[in-house]
């Protein structure tokens, strides 16, 4: 998931997502069941608005600020399912599944959709990004392949304990943050927070041209190491802090009495 400061999941059932994600700083849960809705009341986090109504329309009218993440996960379209009958007590028609996909084209911010794949959603969501999963159900054969569908770019992630594909990839990220922690923490607090500046000089810098994208001269004097800096460009001591330096970010947030002091000696 992108970052993200207001978390939207629509279709909630019983928000299997919702459930195991980060917690972000507020939470919309709609769902048009009234059942439903009536469970997210009594279960829901206080930072958590619990909407009963149709996602559709919800999801049309809302005011965005660009810093939402929407989920949808609407009931499957019949098309793709080997059984016909009804599974929820609201289902949704080809025309619901088209107007829901038109609406969240428009929408301003990151948004993702998960399902089975048919034409209708190949069709509609064509340029959106696209990953295939296997995903357990209730009958047999017991998996079948679902999609989430994305309109953003996966530059950072709003909850790094899922950086990796696999279990393997995120048990070995897992053993390297346990090393850095012990490494960081035995390190002087000021020598910690210069590893800080550099990683976010790092990460400002990538930002600024991502792969495929020509440095600007601006980053490349702030990447630049001094051996191949050319004579004249402003480094080190006499740069200004970028706006994400730690020396930027402690002058707007001062450390705690103290804590410098004790954890440098
Ligand atoms: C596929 S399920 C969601 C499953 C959910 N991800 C979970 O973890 O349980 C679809 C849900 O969408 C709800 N629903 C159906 N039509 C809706 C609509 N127009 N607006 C909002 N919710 C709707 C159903 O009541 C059902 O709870």
């Amino acid at each position: 998931m992108p970052p993200h400061e207001v978390y939207i999941e629509a279709f909630v059932g019983s928000g299997a997502i919702f459930r195991n994600k980060r917690p972000a700083k507020a939470s919309i849960v709609i769902d048009i069941d009234a059942d439903v809705a009536r469970y997210w009341r009594q279960h829901r986090p206080t930072s958590t608005t619990v909407i009963c109504g149709d996602a559709r329309s919800l999801l049309r009218d809302r005011t965005y600020t660009g810093r939402e993440l929407v989920y949808c996960d609407p009931p499957y379209p019949r098309s793709t399912r080997r059984w016909q009958f009804p599974l929820y007590r609201h289902e949704m028609t080809n025309r619901q599944h088209r107007e829901l996909l038109a609406t969240l084209k428009r929408l301003p911010c990151s948004v993702m959709i998960s399902g089975y794949r048919c034409a209708l959603y190949d069709r509609a969501l064509a340029a959106w990004h696209r990953i295939d999963y296997l995903a357990s159900i209730h009958r047999p054969p017991h998996f079948a392949v679902e999609s989430l569908w994305f309109n953003y770019e996966l530059q950072a992630l709003h909850d790094w304990r899922y950086l990796g594909n696999g279990f393997r990839e995120r048990e070995r990220i897992k053993r390297k943050q346990s090393r850095w922690r012990r490494r960081l923490s035995s390190m002087p607090a000021m020598e910690r927070l210069a590893m800080l500046d550099l990683l976010l000089e790092l990460a400002t810098s990538e930002a600024a041209s991502p792969p495929g994208r020509p440095e600007s001269s601006e980053t490349a004097s702030r990447t630049r190491s001094p051996k191949n800096s050319s004579p004249g460009s402003r480094q080190g001591r006499d740069r200004d802090p970028s706006p994400h330096s730690a020396i930027r970010f402690f002058s707007e947030h001062p450390p705690p009495p103290g804590m410098l002091e004790r954890s440098s000696k």
